[in-house]
């Protein structure tokens, strides 16, 4: 049985990584990696949620982030109920929020995982409940999980994550990954740099530690360690002015663009990716790309963050 120092972190939520240690950030961060064996279904995992039941309540489209919790959860022994929003009383009856998470924690539950879309949600629900909650993505808020697993592939590629440069590029004002993955660089001791347009860099005031920006993406990725393309998300859009074409000669990461960075600079991306407008598939499909091995880490990542959470709120509780 491999050793999770579950004393290293004392949190019975993960609602976001602003304002967390890098302490706390390398608790979660170093659970996860011994975790990370036991990511893609192999070994004989320890069964350290037994008896433990999760609510998966994703209120938002998710294939990554849905699946990804569910599988850590049952590999470490929990049970898991996903929570189907369009035949819910929540969607069909008006029930709200509140008085659904407290209904279904009525029930027995040790964490909600909750997306939703609308910023704060996951920490109004944290008040009005006792188990642990977790944040997978509150509009363009916040994305902890993402961020993690974005910070371990990172480590395990590049060996560690401080006084690293990274390159966060696209559409990131509508962006809860570029804003996780801000808090959680900085915290660490490593340089973020938001590259796009000056539409996509405009709703940046909420950040709460300083970040620089940039919009030539090329006079940029020669500092850069490390790459992180966001996907465009038209969904958030609502009238932006948009020329896709622009975009694809200033923002789409190609081979020769990428070339710019740093020697073997790995490229991210937390997916879906839009293939041909914020990445080539040369580039998507290439080796230097982690895009699958991200999603490896966000199972090892959301197995420590269950893991650890919930030992937190049971001695909070007890
Ligand atoms: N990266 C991410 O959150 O993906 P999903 O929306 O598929 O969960």
């Amino acid at each position: 049985m491999p050793d999770i120092a579950t004393d290293r972190w004392t949190r019975p939520n993960l609602l976001g990584l602003e304002g967390l240690e890098a302490d706390e950030l390398l608790a979660l961060l170093d659970a996860a990696d011994t975790f990370f064996p036991y990511a893609t279904g192999e070994g004989d995992p320890p069964q350290t949620l037994a008896g433990r039941t999760l609510l998966n309540l994703i209120l938002e489209d998710s294939t990554r982030t849905r699946t990804s919790f569910a599988l850590a959860a049952e590999r470490l022994g929990g049970r898991v109920v996903q929570f189907h929003a369009t035949t819910s009383s929540m969607d069909q009856k008006g029930e709200t929020l509140i008085d659904t998470v407290r209904t279904i924690e009525a029930m027995g539950l040790d964490a909600i995982v909750i997306r939703h879309k609308q910023r704060g949600a996951p920490h109004r629900v944290a008040e009005a409940v006792r188990c642990s909650v977790l944040n997978a993505g509150d509009d363009a808020h916040e994305h902890p999980t993402q961020a993690l697993l974005d910070m371990l592939a990172i480590r395990r590629h590049l060996g560690r994550l401080d006084g690293l440069t990274v390159a966060i590029c696209g559409d990131v004002r509508h962006s809860r990954v570029a804003r996780s993955n801000a808090y959680g660089l900085a915290a660490l001791g490593s340089r973020a740099i938001f590259v796009g347009p000056e539409p996509f860099l405009d709703g940046l005031d909420d950040l709460s530690v300083p970040v620089e920006t940039a919009t030539d993406f090329d006079a940029v990725l020669p500092e850069c360690d490390a790459v992180m393309m966001l996907r465009v998300q038209f969904e958030r859009h609502k009238g932006l002015a948009f020329d896709q074409d622009a975009y694809v000669r200033g923002y789409q990461l190609t081979a020769a663009r990428l070339a710019r960075a740093k020697d073997g600079a790995p490229v991210l991306h937390p997916g879906p990716v839009n293939r041909g407008l914020e990445l080539a598939d040369e580039v998507a499909d290439g080796p230097q790309s982690l895009i699958l091995h991200q999603v490896t880490c966000g199972v090892a990542v959301r197995m420590a963050a269950l893991t650890l959470c919930i030992a937190a709120a049971e001695r909070t509780n007890s």
